[in-house]
């Protein structure tokens, strides 16, 4: 198959907005030349004219859904992604995952890792993901190369990181400031390869500092003179743990008011295209100043459970209008896949209500009203989604399956041998895709697409 032209027969399913699961079913779904050529119920379509387009009829317990948007990923913690659980986070950096990174300076070692990982997510369902590699501009290009090779729609970071760092892992500022502009003109010059524009390109680079206790002033701003320079996307960590945000005030009690959203606005950090993991500890003043700015936030409840001590007030950051979405952090969280992201969301939304639950009082609701709405399966999914892709700006192209947007797309079969789950024949869709969400995994994931491409996940 080399010209990629599909026409998807069967039940097509995504989340257009986070309350609406859209079960189309019997509809025909067109693929050519990446995009998404046609929607539409069977019945009114003739298809004489697609006879060379392969043709893929799904069965009552198939469907089509979007590919996930992993928006926060670190490609080198893969190889530490599910150990170290009980440990604090800036314990957790210096004993493990400083000296674990620090390995990615033999481009061999990284290429392995690297190639084992971008596999695992594909095979998973994740058709985007935005990394951190590590300080290493060697490593980082050949993580650039291979989501290209494997077809991954990649953003990718060189990690940033001049200070409060071991000997082993550290460069200067001024290391850190060229080779991030170098693997900025490296993605750019691959991207030339696939289309002027860069519309259509898979990879792009992400200026990248690590947080802010491991950057200088001088590296954050001149970060931010890159970002302004060549309009790139940008990635750090905000606002994650107590510890982590008094380490920051301590270091820069004068920089704004030596919080994070200051110090990463004062520096030209806060863009349009800048996406934070976390934001657990956000006052709404700084959510404002996010929003004014169009920043977004990655939330990463996996980690948060292990870190944070905290949970993103997701659906109260989304009704003020900032963009959310979500993301696995490996390796602070465990999960290379998305769906149990998905369900740690939905756990963490519950939890929004036990801060007030007074155990001493049997009298009191279990669950008290919400104040913001439940955040249920097909919220997350959406999250997961379409979600993602608004937080990277590229909910026009992928995130939902609309005529004219590009096909990143998983094949989900519900009735597979050796699946986590049972199958009953008489359970409707919307019943089936909540069981998988709930307690599938990807061996019921049984084919992957980015931009129309079926790509290969072994
Ligand atoms: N803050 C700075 N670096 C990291 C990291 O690698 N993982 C997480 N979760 N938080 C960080
Ligand atoms: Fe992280």
């Amino acid at each position: 198959m080399t010209d990629h032209k599909y026409v998807f027969y069967g039940t097509i399913i995504d989340t257009p907005d986070p309350l609406t699961l859209r079960i189309r079913k019997q509809h025909v779904c067109v693929v050519n030349k990446g995009k998404i050529e046609i929607i539409e119920p069977s019945a009114s379509r003739n298809l004489d004219e697609h006879q060379n387009f392969t043709f893929i009829k799904l069965n009552e317990s198939q469907f089509i859904c979007p590919g996930f948007v992993d928006l926060h990923c670190h490609a080198p913690q893969y190889r530490q992604a599910g150990s170290a659980t009980e440990v604090p986070l800036l314990e957790w950096l210096s004993k493990f995952t400083f000296p674990n990174e620090a390995r990615c300076s033999d481009p061999s070692y990284a290429r392995d890792l690297y190639t084992k990982l971008v596999s695992r997510l594909l095979r998973n369902g994740t058709t985007t993901t935005q990394y951190f590699a590590t300080i290493h501009l060697e490593a980082t290009k050949i993580l650039a190369d291979i989501c290209q090779e494997k077809g991954q729609r990649a953003y990718i970071g060189k990690v940033c990181a001049d200070q409060n760092s071991p000997d082993f892992y550290i460069e200067t500022a001024d290391e850190s400031v060229r080779n991030t502009e170098e693997f900025i003109n490296y993605v750019h010059h691959m991207q030339k390869g696939r289309d002027v524009a860069g519309t259509n390109a898979l990879i792009h680079p992400v200026i990248t500092p690590r947080f802010i206790p491991t950057c200088s002033i001088n590296l954050l701003s001149q970060l931010g003179q890159l970002a302004k320079k060549y309009d790139v996307h940008v990635q750090s960590h905000m606002s994650e743990t107590a510890d982590q945000v008094a380490f920051v005030h301590y270091l820069y009690p004068s920089i704004g008011n030596g919080r994070d959203v200051a110090i990463f606005h004062e520096t030209g950090l806060l863009t349009n295209k800048a996406v934070f993991a976390h934001g657990v500890y956000l006052a709404d003043n700084e959510v404002d100043e996010m929003i004014t700015r169009g920043s977004a936030v990655a939330s990463c409840p996996v980690a948060n459970f292990l870190f944070s001590k905290g949970v993103t007030a997701i659906e109260h950051l989304r009704n003020r209008g900032l963009n959310v979405g979500l993301g696995t952090d490996i390796g602070g969280g465990y999960s290379s896949s998305m769906l149990p992201v998905v369900r740690a969301t939905v756990f963490a939304n519950r939890t929004m209500d036990f801060v007030s639950f007074d155990r001493s009082n049997a009298t009191l609701p279990l669950f008290p009203e919400h104040k913001d709405a439940v955040i249920d399966f097909k919220y997350a999914f959406y999250l997961a989604t379409l979600g993602g892709a608004q937080a990277l700006s590229i909910d026009s192209q992928i995130g939902s399956f609309e005529v004219g947007k590009q096909f990143d797309a998983l094949l989900i079969d519900c009735n597979k041998e050796n699946q986590a789950f049972d199958y009953w024949k008489e359970d409707e869709m919307d019943i089936i895709f909540e069981k998988w969400v709930n307690a599938g995994d990807d061996r019921n994931i049984t084919g992957v697409w980015v931009q129309g491409i079926k790509v290969e996940c072994t």
